[in-house]
């Protein structure tokens, strides 16, 4: 296809505003699956993946549309992740594309995640066609949404498309729009090869396939092909498009997108965004900007029931194999026993991980406070990156930590700016810039990373309504008054609830972590002291009363079945519990007790 009927594009949208429905869409519109029998084949092909196991993570697709002007295009739709720990991500697959459908709900109009996803958008130079959905409802005020695009993004919306994804009204209009508003990709054929990694992902049966733009010149299966940053060789064993089902192709020459196969043996052997040429005759000049998605955020993961370690080991291997942003090593703590210290690109991220853990594999886990990496410099003149901060070296010996700080960009409507000024203020962030734009509020902070990794996103959401939309990117090192808080219960330290904190907060966090154990951890028959201390000062403290009576006596005896739910809820709660000592904590606590209310 030459580059003239080439056109890649993808959608940016607010969850829920119909991006997946608007999708299913253009795929059925397209020469795709005009005729039935093709239909049923293009199904019956996902099938098999499907019952193959093979997770189809490409939402990558590659339409043949036939426009009205009756020439034939190449339509690539190539979609994006929504989170703000994957924005590097985004960056990546934004920068594969030459333009982007921006989606709004009519009925609803801008929301959060719309404006974080268009910036990225307008950053990478895309052109914007903006799209109404959902026309059909009664609510749908297309006028009003159009000038809150305007206003609050400021891009011309008086030609946007009004679409009904679900009846199909617009769509047409879509795919012309696509065809006439949107650049075609520009490339040289003749040029050494220069490809983009877009995106990897683990597959049982064909092994590692990554995701590719081409920019320059043309790759053809069997060519041997290097990767610039990681410096790795391969052969392409295997190069194609997705229809959306996998079709090989001979070779795949500028603006395309397409996979290509190289017997790569794990995701973590691609990095996103890395170029990838020829090895003979390659370019010398990798595209711009590329920069490794490192793990900020780290804790530690621990089986409940310490004879699943091997198991715990077993699936953290196996998601580390499709997940080349996840770093882990194996940990030992007093408390927990055997686990592992694993990192994360964001909080997000941990969720997503460690749920995958307890559900797919069925292992129930601890999960220590996150952390991020501290630089911590010895009055010997040497540097210590600490991950863990049961680690912390004796203070009389440290000369000065450092922590990460980050800019934070946050969007959020006049109305609950006050409460995200405070929030922002609470957690020992610096204002750097605050402006207006078409009614919103942009605040621009410097922050430390590690207020920002407890719950900062929550408290956020929950304080603006959803409202709010957050961004941030990591700024470097800066030392700051940091120092180690240690948790003991019943006078014995629990080295996975300790944490760095900065010394002007840390009565008030130790307070707070002292109340929120107390509230967690049940009564003993014994009463137990919970303490947090910095060095051998103890700087808060709570006692748990000791319990005195069976927990069902209080039901006076009559109701039988109120005693057994009692007892069966006081089951369930045991089998979260882990000893420590001679005191059960439930597992929640080691989250809960960090989270600042
Ligand atoms: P996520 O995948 O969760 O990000 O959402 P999405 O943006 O992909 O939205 P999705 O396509 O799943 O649509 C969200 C809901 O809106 C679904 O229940 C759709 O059926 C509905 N929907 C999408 N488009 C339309 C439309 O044009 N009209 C109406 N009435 N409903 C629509």
């Amino acid at each position: 296809t030459p580059l003239s009927h080439i056109r890649n594009f993808s959608i940016v949208a607010h969850i829920d505003h119909g991006k997946s429905t608007l999708a299913d869409r253009l795929i059925q519109s397209t020469d795709l699956v005009v005729r039935r029998d093709m239909k049923e084949q293009m199904l019956d092909a996902m099938d098999i993946e499907r019952e193959r196991g093979i997770t189809i993570k490409a939402n990558t697709v590659r339409l043949d549309y036939t426009a009205e002007n009756g020439e034939q295009y190449v339509l690539n739709l190539i979609d994006t992740p929504g989170h703000v720990d994957f924005a590097y991500e985004v960056s990546r697959s934004m920068r594969a594309v030459e333009g982007s459908l921006l989606v709004v709900d009519s009925t609803q109009g801008v929301e959060a995640q719309t404006l974080a996803n268009v910036y990225q958008a307008i950053d990478a130079n895309h052109e914007i066609v903006p799209v109404l959905n959902k026309i059909d409802l009664p609510a749908s005020d297309c006028d009003r949404v159009a000038e809150q695009i305007e206003d609050v993004i400021g891009i011309d919306a008086s030609d946007a498309i009004r679409v009904s994804a679900k009846t199909g009204v617009g769509i047409k209009e879509t795919l012309e729009a696509i065809v006439h508003r949107l650049p075609a990709p520009r490339g040289v054929e003749d040029a050494p090869l220069k490809a983009m990694l877009v995106d990897s992902w683990y597959d049982s049966y064909l092994g590692v396939v990554v995701l590719v733009r081409i920019m320059d010149g043309r790759m053809k299966k069997g060519d041997q092909i290097r990767m610039m940053q990681t410096g790795a060789r391969y052969g392409v064993d295997r190069i194609g498009v997705f229809r959306p089902a996998m079709e090989n192709v001979d070779s795949l020459g500028p603006g395309e997108i397409g996979f290509i196969t190289a017997s790569i043996k794990q995701v973590r052997d691609t990095k996103v965004g890395d170029t990838i040429t020829h090895e003979k005759k390659g370019t010398d000049t990798a595209l711009p900007g590329f920069k490794p998605s490192v793990p900020v955020v780290f804790c530690g993961l621990f089986p409940v029931d310490s004879a699943q370690f091997e198991d715990l080991r077993d699936a953290i291997e196996k998601l580390a194999l499709n997940d080349a942003s996840f770093s882990y090593e194996m940990e030992t703590s007093a408390a927990l026993g055997f686990g592992f210290r694993c990192g994360f690109l964001g909080l997000l991220h941990l969720e997503v991980i460690r749920d995958r853990i307890e559900r797919e594999y069925d292992i129930e886990l601890i999960t220590t406070a996150p952390s991020v990496i501290y630089h911590v410099h010895m009055k010997d003149g040497t540097k210590i990156d600490l991950h863990n901060p049961a680690d912390m070296p004796d203070p009389s010996n440290v000369d000065f930590v450092e922590e990460p700080r980050i800019k934070a960009t946050i969007l959020v409507p006049d109305e609950f700016l006050g409460d995200v000024l405070k929030l922002c203020q609470d957690r020992r962030g610096l204002q750097e810039d605050l402006t207006y734009v078409g009614g919103r509020a942009m605040a621009v902070y410097d922050l430390p990373l590690n207020e920002v990794v407890f719950d900062f996103y929550d408290r956020l959401k929950s304080v603006t309504k959803g409202y709010a939309s957050f961004d941030y990117q990591l700024m470097g090192y800066r030392q700051d008054n940091l120092v180690k808080m240690s948790i003991l219960v019943n006078d014995e330290p629990v080295d996975a609830l300790s944490m760095m904190v900065h010394r002007d907060r840390a009565e008030m966090r130790g307070r707070s972590m002292c109340e929120k154990l107390k509230d967690l951890i049940p009564r003993h028959m014994f009463k137990i002291p919970v303490q947090a201390a910095i060095g051998g000062k103890v700087i808060a403290r709570e006692t748990i009363a000791a319990l005195r009576k069976d927990v069902t006596a209080k039901c006076y005896g009559g109701d039988a079945t109120r005693k057994r739910k009692l007892l069966d809820k006081q089951k369930a709660g045991k089998k979260k519990m882990r000893q420590f000592g001679k005191v059960d904590i439930p597992q929640e606590a080691f989250i809960s007790a960090l989270k600042m209310d």
